[in-house]
């Protein structure tokens, strides 16, 4: 099989290529092609995965380009993680905001609007070329915010694309972890968008033991969540919420360290990356190693100040190992293509058309829940409905994500305008008009698609 990755001269790749390596079972990914607009970032993931794939005699076979068509043609899978305006845009995302006091993050908040509106009409126009060239393959989307993009991809291919995340199959297996349960056996019951979830039941063997985990001081406050939102916040709301969902139910806090620590995490990756592209593009080898190094690198964060720790977010402290996300998105991308191409029917966290499952939300609207995938593709599991918090929040973040398509498709202010003044997390629309000034002055790729 192959697989084509768009943005494949970035960090998420060699994390999806290990994975690949490992993966032994038939059919498997032959052939992996890699697409970016920056050929010296390509060069260098070609020399880190080169190196990855030294002592694996079946490896996967690379080719690089930047050309797409090219890239896409005759894909039977396509994983996207790409980043329009780069690090630089991501600093912007985040700056903006702040300055106006306002959470400025990767996907929550307007940061992750002004990163949707352009990077919209790119992958948009990646799924034209993948209907046409490849017009069997299934599209993982991991490009952020993957729910809004993934639901404006859906409008060309259908079904065909999922939008991945790992925080939620990761927040499932921190729970089976502490309470000992065998994964196969535990169904979770997770409702939301993408980075706005709650797990509300844990199912074993049909019994709920979720309770029991919120009760257990011990073992919540072994959880990164029970850190960050505290044990009276997590038994309060009856769920354990998705890691993102600080930035909402903590929200001056996380403004407030984050505006404290000096540095965004996007400050700290433009630094530390751009050094590790620097570095490799001059190295003859030892670049795997540089990666591997860079990675690990940890940046002082709001939430390292909120729990004390040093990691970025929730839930990475207990993801120990040599190559932790192996088992976050890269094994959920894995997952997919498996139970897809091998018929191994599993339950999987993903973003998928909700039809119905959600009953407020529109029936093409991509929701993050449980679904059962498998050769005859995903389908979202029926579940029970979210109450009033949960609705009242999706429903109006749904809102504000279809404006902000809307305002990618047309190129219009006034859409986008709606979408900033319109999130939750945005107090006046004296400020939307201030984060859509910003944005426009700050970030080309912005002012290149909002012309009108
Ligand atoms: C998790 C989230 C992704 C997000 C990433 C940020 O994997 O699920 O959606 O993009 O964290 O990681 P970074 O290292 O780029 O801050
Ligand atoms: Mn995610």
């Amino acid at each position: 099989m192959k697989l084509c990755v768009l943005g494949g001269g970035g960090f998420r790749t060699p994390h999806v290529y290990q994975a690949l390596l490992r993966d032994t079972a038939s059919p498997r990914v032959e052939e992996v092609a890699l697409y970016d607009v920056d050929e010296v970032r390509l060069r260098v993931m070609v020399a880190v995965l080169t190196e990855l794939a030294a002592g694996f005699p079946d490896a996967p076979r690379l080719t690089a380009t930047t050309n797409l068509p090219e890239a896409v043609e005759g894909s039977d899978y396509v994983f996207a993680a790409l980043r329009v305006g780069g690090l630089e845009g991501r600093r912007c995302d985040e700056h903006v905001a702040l300055d106006l006091d306002v959470l400025g993050q990767e996907t929550t908040g307007p940061g992750g609007l002004a990163y949707a509106i352009r990077t919209i009409p790119v992958m948009v126009e990646a799924a034209r070329t993948i209907k046409k060239l490849a017009p069997g393959a299934f599209v993982m989307n991991f490009t952020n915010p993957a729910g809004i993009i993934t639901e404006a991809m859906q409008t060309v291919l259908g079904d065909r694309v999922l939008g991945i995340c790992d925080t939620p199959s990761g927040l499932g297996r921190r729970v089976a972890g502490l309470l000992g349960l065998e994964p196969d056996r535990v169904h979770m019951d997770y409702v939301g968008l993408n980075h706005l979830g709650w797990m509300r039941r844990v199912l074993y063997d049909g019994r709920d033991v979720l309770p029991g985990l919120l009760a257990d001081d011990d073992r919540l406050g072994a959880m990164e969540e029970g850190q960050v939102f505290g044990l009276d916040w997590i038994r309060a709301l009856g769920a354990i919420p998705n890691e993102y969902l600080y930035y909402y139910y903590f929200n001056r806090d996380a403004v407030r360290s984050i505006v404290a620590s000096g540095e965004t995490r996007g400050d700290f990756l433009a630094r530390t990356q751009t050094e590790f592209y620097e570095r490799a593009a001059a190295a003859v080898d030892g670049v795997a190693e540089l990666w591997r190094a860079t990675v690990a690198r940890r940046s002082a964060s709001y939430m390292a100040e909120a729990k004390g720790g040093t990691q970025d977010r929730p839930g990475r402290a207990e993801e120990s190992g040599p190559d932790p996300a192996d088992e976050g998105y890269a094994g959920v991308a894995l997952g997919v293509m498996a139970a897809i191409s091998r018929n191994e029917r599993q339950a999987m966290i993903l973003n998928v058309r909700n039809r119905g499952t959600i009953a407020a939300l529109p029936e093409d609207a991509v929701v993050e829940v449980p679904t059962m995938i498998d050769a005859n593709g995903v389908h979202p599991l029926t579940a029970d409905q979210p109450d009033l918090h949960q609705t009242g929040l999706m429903a109006q973040v749904k809102q504000v994500e279809r404006h902000t398509v809307a305002a990618a498709l047309t190129g219009s202010k006034t859409e986008a305008l709606q979408a900033f003044a319109l999130h939750p997390l945005v107090d006046s629309v004296t400020v939307a008009k201030d984060l859509l000034a910003g944005y426009l002055d700050r970030i080309p790729e912005v002012a290149a698609v909002l012309t009108r």
